[in-house]
């Protein structure tokens, strides 16, 4: 890695937890990814959800033509586990390398999660199977009775679900999604190899108090939703501890602005236009922008088995302020919008055009 207080270059980095949607929207926010990132795994819940290999394989398909040219990515597929999949599918995609990994949405825990897991004791044998060929498991980690509090949901299934998962499967190779609580923070770096964690630009930058500043703000609302300010510290302190638990996973979500603008606005933030970008402002708040480079670009290879990207990719001290929207044009030309993460705000690091 090559830095000084002005320009960095860095191993091209991957997106390890990412939604592309699908259509247009998958049409107009593709190219944010693909102009930074070499890979990065695409969550599978689409509606209806990706649970077979000939979708993911169709779906990876519909991907790959939306690249836009001249432009290398590759989509990392996943499956999306239901109470009544069959191992035996898990098993094809691997085989057939379509699967890269399984995400495991607890039902009803978040967008597009209706059809997921109802209770994990019944996907013993899913996991069993994933266990025993080598796929990875992505977790989505909140526990989703309505009882708990929204701000205890993902500490409750640290506790709850988690520690009794990898006990009952100690040798599966397991991701804790979009950490966002102290709990999480403490349970991965003091766990095995086997656990690691993404965590996201946004909840590096803000905290609970975003949603409620003023008004309320379904901008700043997504899941696991942010929580209290000690958290956010304890956060960018994993992020950027040079630790290889914590890796970058941006879950760049967009919503439509109709969707977003609701009284029942949908969880998601949309920032893969701005993600290694906003990435570097925490790391050079921190002090530590040398470090930025192996939680970008070296951490999750290592943790996924995969080799470190070739190409390079040069940030500069460059400010710019963040345009609010991205346009989306839909079938019958009509242009719909989604509003970027830091709108409006000037990020202080820009992508080099070389
Ligand atoms: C994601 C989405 O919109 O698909 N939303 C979010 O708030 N992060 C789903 C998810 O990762 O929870
Ligand atoms: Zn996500």
């Amino acid at each position: 890695m090559d830095f000084s207080n002005e320009k960095i270059t860095l191993v091209q980095p991957d997106d390890w937890h990412l939604h592309l949607r699908d259509g247009h929207i998958l049409n107009a926010v593709l190219a944010s990814t693909a102009r930074v990132f070499r890979r990065a795994i695409i969550m599978p819940n689409l509606l209806p959800p990706v649970t077979t290999v000939e979708a993911a394989i169709k779906y990876r398909r519909r991907i790959l033509a939306a690249i836009p040219e001249g432009i290398s990515f590759t989509p990392l597929m996943t499956i999306y586990l239901t109470d009544d999949l069959s191992p035996d599918v898990i098993e094809l995609g691997h085989k057939e390398g379509v699967f890269f990994g399984a995400k495991l949405y607890p039902a009803n825990s978040t967008t597009n999660s209706a059809d997921g897991v109802t209770d994990l004791q019944a996907i013993t044998p899913l996991l069993e199977t994933m266990e025993r060929i080598g796929l990875p498991l992505l977790i989505h980690g909140e526990v989703t009775d309505p009882d708990v509090d929204i701000f205890d949901r993902e500490a409750i299934f640290i506790e709850q679900k988690l520690i009794p998962l990898l006990s009952r499967h100690s040798s599966l190779k397991v991701v804790l999604e979009h950490i966002t609580t102290e709990q999480a923070v403490q349970f991965v770096e003091t766990c095995s190899s086997n656990l690691a964690a993404t965590i996201t630009p946004h909840h590096l930058h803000f905290n609970r108090n975003a949603m409620f500043d003023g008004g309320l703000r379904s901008d700043f609302y997504c899941l696991p939703v942010a929580k209290r300010e000690r958290h956010r510290i304890a956060l960018r302190k994993a992020a950027t501890s040079g630790k290889s638990c914590f890796f970058l996973g941006t879950d760049s979500a967009p919503h439509l602005r109709s969707y977003k603008e609701s009284s029942c606005g949908c969880a998601g933030i949309f920032n893969a236009s701005v993600a290694l970008e906003s990435y570097a402002e925490v790391f050079d708040e921190e002090g530590v922008l040398d470090r930025l480079e192996a939680f970008s670009s070296i951490f999750g290879p290592d943790f996924y088995g995969l080799p470190i990207n070739k190409n390079s990719i040069t940030l500069e001290k460059r400010p710019r302020v963040v345009p609010d929207f991205l346009e989306v044009r839909k079938a019958d030309n009509s242009v719909e919008k989604i509003l970027q993460f830091h709108a409006g705000e000037t990020l202080n690091w820009s992508i080099a055009s070389n």
